[in-house]
């Protein structure tokens, strides 16, 4: 048996908690399908796989680029945990869109749960979601990790049988569209083109130039930049950003 960490984590966070997941599920022989490489998906899933999806929440779903990726995939009933992160503000329906999805191309969701993650727009001059995910958020991915093998190794159960309820509806019509924008290099930029490493969608050129074109607003660049020479800068981020630096702490949940 493996267990199988499918996330869309342009900036880490929701990778973090999917490990500590697994770490509460602990299965030695995992794989990982990081959706941020178009080619991932071609990795060969088992009927026995136990998979734990994960992605974040943006405006409300899951971004639009995850979903055309997780429609790649296609599951056989395999038993499967899913996760959204968000930056302390809210996960809006992105849970139940993932669940939604997930299900949709044959996964078996028996247990979920939503994390607080430090915000992509967060930055030294304005803090969000700053610090988590933390220990207690770790705690909680763990347990969730460990109470869903109890649930499934329980002598009665029969996964099919299990239906867990989540807040939010499966929200209708098109994932959030931001207005084009388009993230840049600053002075101090070495071009080590770490940032063109990091773009899921291969919007960086080899002068670290990006195409506002393609640019999902992922933040993978900015945060990926081990020089801090990079920005990605909207008059709606900056306001975005303000709004939400005020929010109270939030807590992660399980839903199982
Ligand atoms: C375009 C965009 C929209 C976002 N919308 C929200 C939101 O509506 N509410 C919220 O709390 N966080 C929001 N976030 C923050 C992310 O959900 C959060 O930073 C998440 O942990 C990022 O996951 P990652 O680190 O795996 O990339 C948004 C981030 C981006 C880039
Ligand atoms: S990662 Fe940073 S320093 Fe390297 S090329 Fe990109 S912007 Fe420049
Ligand atoms: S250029 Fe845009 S899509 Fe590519 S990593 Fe940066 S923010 Fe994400």
């Amino acid at each position: 048996m493996r267990s199988v960490l499918v996330y869309f984590s342009p900036t880490k966070g929701t990778k973090k908690i999917l490990e500590k997941i697994n770490e509460g599920l602990n299965i030695e022989a995992t794989i990982e399908i990081d959706l941020c490489k178009p080619l991932a998906v071609q990795k060969k899933l088992n009927e026995d796989d136990i998979c734990i999806f994960g992605a974040p929440n943006y405006g409300g779903r899951i971004p639009a680029f995850a979903i055309e990726q997780l429609r790649k995939l296609s599951g056989k009933g395999q038993p499967t945990i899913c996760a959204v992160t968000y930056g302390n503000k809210s996960y809006g329906n992105a849970l139940a869109d993932l669940m939604n999805i997930v299900s949709n191309q044959g996964f078996k969701v028996i247990s979920a749960g939503t994390f607080v993650s430090e915000h992509s727009f967060s930055n030294d001059k304005r803090e969000i979601g700053i610090n988590r995910p933390n220990n207690v958020d770790y705690n909680t991915a763990k347990t969730l990790g460990k109470k869903s093998l109890e649930k499934m190794e329980q002598a009665s159960a029969n996964i099919n049988d299990f239906n867990i309820k989540v807040p939010g509806k499966v929200p209708k019509g098109k994932p959030l569209h931001l207005p084009r924008m388009e993230s840049r290099p600053l002075e101090n930029c070495t071009l080590c083109l770490k940032c063109k490493q990091e773009c899921p969608i291969n919007a960086i050129d080899h002068q670290a130039k990006c195409d506002d074109k393609k640019c999902i607003a992922c933040f993978a660049c900015v945060k990926g930049c081990p020089e801090k020479a990079r920005e990605l800068k909207h008059p709606i981020i900056s306001l975005i950003s303000f709004a939400i630096s005020f929010s109270k702490d939030k807590e992660s949940k399980m839903f199982i």
